[in-house]
């Protein structure tokens, strides 16, 4: 498949076979039209992209608009109960398109398709095609068996894929930031989350290959990259790994950039080698990262986030709970001290880093004193952004297995809604300490609202609104005044760059 996707000057005869198999069902499909719908995680847009990727190799061209496909993926999400009901909710509306184009291919893809499995053939009747993230190479084939009326399944979790040699078709793209993978699957076992399950073991992409892919999206124009991966932290590459794609990117010019975390030289390379490998590629292409654990991120990554300007000064950093007890039961591997640790850590080492969070309330057995350290947390660290939950039970998770979920639902809504308030007085604070501060925006495009401003994110990942003006444009950066604020925009005007 790699040959199909990096060329490659050996032509033997088998090659020659596979090139002519590869054109008769280019011309197969040639035309044909996928649409695809991502939810979830960055993870899951990311791979949609690389989806794309693989079947434009076969011909077919991607379309927003679902009625023209004559393939409907939808990349889903098993997170929460409501993530798994939203996906059920959305196939039943694709059942009228089927109903007027019967020969539509339907394919759910992502996590609840490992989670489900054959199960969704049998629950979900107009779906035809179930594929785990792990196995999105074989698509071309299972959809040519639903093209000759089966049904088709492959949930098969690897060790080792990383689709590191595939270059992602950028969907729903602005030209200016883009996500980059770097790892793939879980090794934490968290016992309410069902990511390992879903997603399987934790594998690191090859580093050359990452950057790469950041080097040409700079090339084409990108200005920020974000790299993906559950915990980015304990990303890890040691040289005497092989994957697919590893040939064809030695071969690469890429190979002649100063690689700053070991690898060429023989030493494993680690996340903040890999950030600085990034950052290294040009001053004007914007790093960014997510999601940092708290028990793996280290000194050696904040101090690479400080010493270098186009690593963005922000880090999400999920608490999940502020009571020690609490995450001890979630197996999360840190308790409160350590947590406030690595936030003292930032502080120190990264003046002025803006800081996001994941909190879940209710989580089993949970009293209201616990949630109070939640709280407390919150006031300690007034967090710049959080996404806040109620504890949702997914099957199969050691928490489902080993504890009740016996925290009432209007007591989980409660401390929702509690520390819902709590966060939009900080969000509001973060922001009202902006005023009168001078931000470096990278312009993103028209404002939501008004095609008279524009927007960008500064390096602190707030969203920042001015008026379009002369002189510059989307992909560019530009100082912006801020002058005043709303619990999550920055509103201000352009003023002339500093030399
Ligand atoms: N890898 C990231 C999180 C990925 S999932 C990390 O370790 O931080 C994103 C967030 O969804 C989690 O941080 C958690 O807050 C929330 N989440 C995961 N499972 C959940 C569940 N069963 N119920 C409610 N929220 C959950
Ligand atoms: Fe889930 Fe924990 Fe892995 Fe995050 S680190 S994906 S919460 S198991
Ligand atoms: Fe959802 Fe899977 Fe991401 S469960 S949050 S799409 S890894």
């Amino acid at each position: 498949m790699m040959d199909l996707l990096i060329p490659d000057k050996t032509h033997d005869e088998s090659r020659q076979g596979e090139a002519l198999m590869l054109n008769a069902e280019t011309a197969k499909n040639n035309g044909r039209k996928l649409y695809i719908e991502s939810y979830g995680c960055a993870m899951n847009f990311s791979d949609s992209e690389i989806v794309a990727s693989i079947l434009a190799e076969r011909g077919f061209e991607t379309t927003t608009d679902h009625t023209l496909a004559d393939v409907i993926f939808i990349n889903t999400c098993s997170i929460r109960e409501n993530a798994e009901q939203r996906v059920r909710n959305r196939l039943k509306e694709f059942t009228i398109t089927k109903v007027k184009n019967p020969g539509l291919v339907v394919g759910v893809l992502g996590c609840m398709a490992e989670r489900l499995k054959s199960k969704f053939l049998e629950e979900e009747k107009l779906v035809d095609v179930v594929v785990g993230p792990d196995a999105y190479r074989d698509l071309p084939n299972l959809i040519d068996k639903v093209d000759d009326g089966q049904k088709a399944v492959n949930v098969l979790l690897s060790r080792e894929e990383t689709y590191a040699d595939i270059s992602p078709v950028r969907l729903n793209s602005n030209g200016i930031n883009a996500f980059v993978s770097i790892m793939r699957g879980c090794d934490n076992m968290c016992s309410f989350c069902v990511v390992p399950f879903t997603r399987g073991r934790e594998r690191s992409r090859d580093p050359l290959s990452i950057e790469a892919e950041c080097r040409d999206l700079f090339e084409k124009g990108y200005r920020e990259v974000t790299l993906l991966g559950q915990n980015v932290d304990s990303y890890k590459w040691s040289p005497t790994q092989t994957l697919p794609g590893r040939e064809g990117l030695e071969k690469a010019e890429n190979q002649k950039v100063s690689p700053t975390g070991g690898d060429l030289e023989g030493a494993t390379t680690n996340f903040a080698n890999l950030l600085e490998r990034i950052a290294l590629i040009d001053p004007d292409l914007r790093v960014r990262f997510s999601t940092s654990h708290p028990k793996d991120i280290t000194d050696e990554v904040l101090h690479t986030i400080n010493k270098y300007d186009n690593i963005c000064n922000y880090i999400h950093l999920p608490v999940q709970s502020g009571n020690s007890r609490i995450l001890d039961l979630m197996n999360r591997t840190y308790d409160r001290e350590w947590y406030i640790n690595r936030i003292d850590a930032i502080r120190r080492i990264i003046p002025d880093c803006a800081i996001s969070t994941d909190i879940i309330t209710g989580f089993c057995s949970e009293t209201d004193e616990e949630h109070k350290d939640t709280v407390s947390m919150m006031d300690y660290v007034k967090y710049d952004f959080a996404y806040m939950f109620k504890y949702s039970e997914r099957p199969g998770t050691l928490a489902a297995k080993r504890y009740a979920d016996d925290i009432p639902e209007e007591v989980k809504q409660k401390r929702l809604t509690e520390i819902v308030a709590k966060q939009q007085e900080y969000s509001f604070y973060r922001m009202q300490a902006r005023i009168g501060t001078v931000e470096r925006v990278l312009i993103e495009g028209f404002s939501k609202k008004s095609d008279k401003d524009y927007c960008g994110r500064s390096d602190q990942n707030a969203m920042v609104i001015f008026p379009v003006g002369e002189g510059y444009k989307p992909g560019q950066y530009v100082n912006v005044l801020i002058e005043r604020s709303t619990t999550a925009t920055l509103i201000g005007k352009v003023i002339p760059q500093t030399p």
